[in-house]
């Protein structure tokens, strides 16, 4: 998702909106999946063509993959060779994605030699956008060294890959070979497609969520962090092309997104993983709803019941954005750090304090009083500040919305601070 101005009218647009993706169908069990994922690609917005080859219609109706998209299904190369507007290279030459799912062992040996003796692999040839390849085999196949070394091959020339996982295969063997889900492909698409953005080389660490601070074996202090708005941003941040490195408390959500995942309990967890990694990151983006105290002490046993009442003594955890401006230092790796600020009064005030005591390029003033914005909920209200100008009201959005906003912001400032570098004008 991109957001592009027009004086002060924002509009909001999609990675995968009016992009040209391929889908290439080979022949194994797995092609019924990537019915799921062209439907994910057209729903999102992309013009898709589909090419399958001759064994890959034998397991999947091409009827099934026009429905979907609405337009022919290429499985034959000089029947389409008539037709002026989708010659025999030019569905390669316009695609921005190339996917190819599932990419058998044949497959993937044909594209290591540079083979085009059918409409997937000549396309392949002529392709200019990325490629990306879903392989799927036996793993007896897969291990084998001819793949390995046509992996190998495929790898250097810059092809992109996901999978193949572990699981059942169709021998009904269970081993490395499988297809990786639908839905996960379709997120290393949006990952492929990114790859050369303004982020690219980046490496940007996002923290998500909640953090629990335990005093017995299974009671903690936490707080109603979902982890919404830190995946929101790592998934934006990737959709611009950084390596995104996410570290995030416990939620519900799942990985599998083209982020790294690093998962933490407690804010001391989560203050040495974020300085850790500290000096290899570029842009810190700190969403995580962090517990500022946490019990003085830790009953090695379950606290029974017997007393009206009790009290938990409690100690300050370290407050991790300070600890990272004390450590950044002038030439450090880090470029632009953005804290956020959770408030239920005096949002601005609170904040711009907030912004300056924890010496911050960006904050992002986030109401958490209103149902619709804040904790758990898929929508937000925002207020991003600028230690050097007026505060940017953003109207109520999707949180994917506002990370997309947040990190366009990100990038002007990288750009405000490449432009300060000596030697540049
Ligand atoms: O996860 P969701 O359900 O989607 O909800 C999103 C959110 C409301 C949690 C998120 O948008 C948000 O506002 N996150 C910041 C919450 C918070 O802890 O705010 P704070 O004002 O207490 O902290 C200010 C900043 O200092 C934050 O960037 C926080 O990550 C950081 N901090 C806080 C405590 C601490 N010990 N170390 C810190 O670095």
């Amino acid at each position: 998702m991109a957001i592009k101005y027009s004086g002060d009218k924002m509009t909001v647009i999609p990675l995968l909106k009016d992009k040209s993706i391929v889908v290439g169908v080979t022949g194994g069990i797995a092609a019924y999946k990537a019915a799921a994922l062209t439907s994910r690609l057209v729903q999102a917005g992309a013009r898709v063509d589909v090419i399958m080859t001759e064994a890959a219609a034998r397991f999947v109706a091409p009827l099934t993959f026009q429905a979907l998209t609405h337009r022919p299904v290429v499985t034959e190369m000089f029947a389409l060779l008539a037709e002026t507007d989708i010659g025999h290279v030019s569905l390669g030459k316009r695609a921005d994605l190339m996917v190819i799912a599932p990419a058998t062992a044949n497959t993937l040996a044909k594209l290591a030699h540079g083979f085009a003796d059918n409409m997937l692999t000549t396309t392949s040839l002529a392709c200019r956008g990325p490629i990306l390849l879903a392989p799927a085999m036996e793993t007896g196949m897969w291990q084998n060294s001819a793949t390995r070394a046509n992996m190998a091959l495929l790898r250097d020339r810059g092809f992109y890959f996901i999978g193949p996982e572990k699981g059942r295969l169709a021998s009904s063997d269970t081993g490395t070979g499988r297809m990786a889900e639908p839905n996960d492909i379709f997120e290393a698409c949006r990952w492929s497609l990114a790859r050369k953005g303004p982020l690219a080389g980046k490496h940007v660490l996002v923290t998500a969520g909640c953090t629990w601070e335990p005093f017995d074996p299974v009671r903690f202090i936490g707080n109603r962090s979902s982890g919404k708005m830190g995946f929101a941003l790592a998934a934006a941040g990737r959709d611009q092309g950084a390596e995104v490195t996410r570290i995030h408390g416990p939620t519900a959500r799942t990985a599998g997104d083209g982020v790294r995942c690093q998962a933490i309990q407690t804010a001391r967890q989560m203050h040495d993983a974020v300085l850790d990694i500290i000096s290899t990151t570029d842009v810190l983006l700190m969403a995580a709803a962090v517990g500022d105290y946490r019990p003085a002490s830790f009953a090695g046993q379950k606290i029974k019941k017997g007393q009206d009442s009790r009290s938990v003594e409690l100690a300050p955890n370290p407050d991790i954005l300070k600890a990272v401006a004390k450590q950044n230092k002038p030439g450090s790796q880090l470029q632009v750090v953005v804290g956020f600020a959770a408030e239920t009064e005096d949002l601005l005030e609170n904040a711009r304090k907030k912004l300056d005591q924890k010496k911050l390029d960006l904050i992002v003033a986030n109401d958490v009083s209103a149902p619709d914005s804040g904790f758990k909920v898929d929508t937000n209200r925002v207020n991003i500040l600028d230690p050097q100008s007026e505060p940017v009201t953003l109207p109520l959005l999707s949180k994917d919305e506002v990370a997309a906003n947040i990190i366009q912001r990100v990038i002007v400032k990288l750009e405000e601070k490449a432009g300060d570098q000596p030697g540049k004008d």
